[in-house]
Formats: C-alpha cells, structure tokens, sequence
C-alpha cells in the first residue's frame, strides 16, 4: 500500500501564495518559504508542549506571524492565501501517477497533518478523491507527526503492517520519522537537497512521483 504526505508532497503548498503574487509583490516566494518553515516548526513545538491545535489554525497563526515579519497588513491578503489553501493543485505528475498505481492494483491513502475540514475540500476540488481510499488526518489523534500514534493511523485504519506500507513525503524530516517508525519511506526530493542526519533509513529518493510506478515495478 501506498500512503502519501499531502501538504508538499501530493499539493504544492507555493500554489496559494502563486496565485496572488499581484497583490503580494517582490515578497511573494519569501513570505511562501517562511509562511511553510514556520506553519512546520509550530507542529513540533505544539507537540513538544503537548498543545495540539488542529492544522488549519496552526496554518493561520503562521501565516500571521509572516505577514507580519514582511511588514504586509491588507487583511484582503490573509484571507485571499488561506483561502487559497483550501484548494492548492497537486503537483504536475500527481493524477498520471495515481492512475498508472491503481490500473496497477496499488491501494493509495493520504496521511496528513491536516484537519479533515481542510483536506477534504482540496482532495475534492483537485479531482483526485476517488483515487484513495482513506484520507488519514492526525487530528483523530490529536499529535502531529512525526509523533509515532500518527503513523500508526495506517495499521489501525487501513489493516496494513508497517512493514508493508511504501510511505512517500516530500519532507525529509517526515520521511525520517515515518522510517523510523518502521515504514518503507520514499523520500520525494523535489528540491534536490541534502539528507537531514535524523534516525531512519530511508528507503529510497526520487525527484519527483512520476519515478514511483517503475520503483515499485508496476510501470
Ligand atoms: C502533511 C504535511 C507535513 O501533509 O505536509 O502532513
């Protein structure tokens, strides 16, 4: 079974902030990069205080904290990239793929840091619902990853064994943690950076999932 990260991996999170480059000016991709470093970093802190809030909101306090840092406060602008956010495109390569894995047979589910109320209207607006069969958020457990009761929502859930479970995310500490839990990990490197020295072996690396079919020998 197949089980992706969505939020970078599945949908390009820089699509809200591309959308409305205009109204942000020359600060759009650092506001995009920041807005995303920092969305990720208050998941961790949150779980090291044991304070979950649910995805969406976390999203919005980050987002406030970088408009704020870029000196940005057309509250128009905030609203306009959350509600981006709802509906970011899947990378380029993400419906063929999904396609060629299930003529191939490949169950395929989504494991997410976010809430269900902001992926399920993604999901349904890219067109890709009918290609899962379970969209897994963390919320049901209230931690984010990488905490371990996050991956274990695939076994609980779905029946499948971690040792059966091809995990693919575009975040290399994600793909750690999952490897560390006990997930095959496919490390889609998008960006072309290096390894982060984290416990995990990682299985595998691809630049993007249109390689996933012929790694998996279902081309
Ligand atoms: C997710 C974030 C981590 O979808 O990309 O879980």
């Amino acid at each position: 079974m197949c089980v992706f990260d969505a939020y970078g991996t599945l949908y390009d999170f820089n699509s809200a902030v591309a959308r409305h480059r205009a109204a942000i000016g020359p600060k759009a991709d650092a506001l995009s990069e920041m807005w995303r470093s920092k969305q990720i970093q208050y998941t961790w802190l949150r779980n090291s205080m044991g304070d979950y809030a649910p995805f969406w909101q976390v999203t919005g306090e980050a987002l406030d904290h970088c408009l704020a840092a870029h000196g940005i406060a057309d509250p128009s602008v905030r609203d306009r990239l959350l509600g981006a956010y709802r509906t970011l495109d899947p990378y380029p390569e993400v419906p063929t793929t999904l396609d060629r894995l299930r003529r191939a047979g490949v169950r395929c589910a989504i494991l997410s840091n976010g809430n269900p109320e902001m992926l399920e209207p993604m999901v349904q607006a890219s067109g890709l619902a009918d290609r899962f069969e379970a969209v897994l958020s963390v919320d049901a457990v209230k931690v984010f990853k990488v905490d371990p009761r996050t991956y274990s929502m695939v076994e609980a859930r779905c029946g499948v064994k971690s040792d059966k479970v091809c995990f693919l995310s575009s975040n290399c500490w994600d793909a750690h943690g999952a490897a560390r839990f006990g997930f095959n990990v496919v490390w889609v490197n998008r960006a072309s950076v290096p390894d982060d020295n984290l416990p995990g072996k990682l299985a595998a690396q691809v630049k993007d999932l249109s390689f996933l079919p012929s790694l998996l020998g279902v081309a």
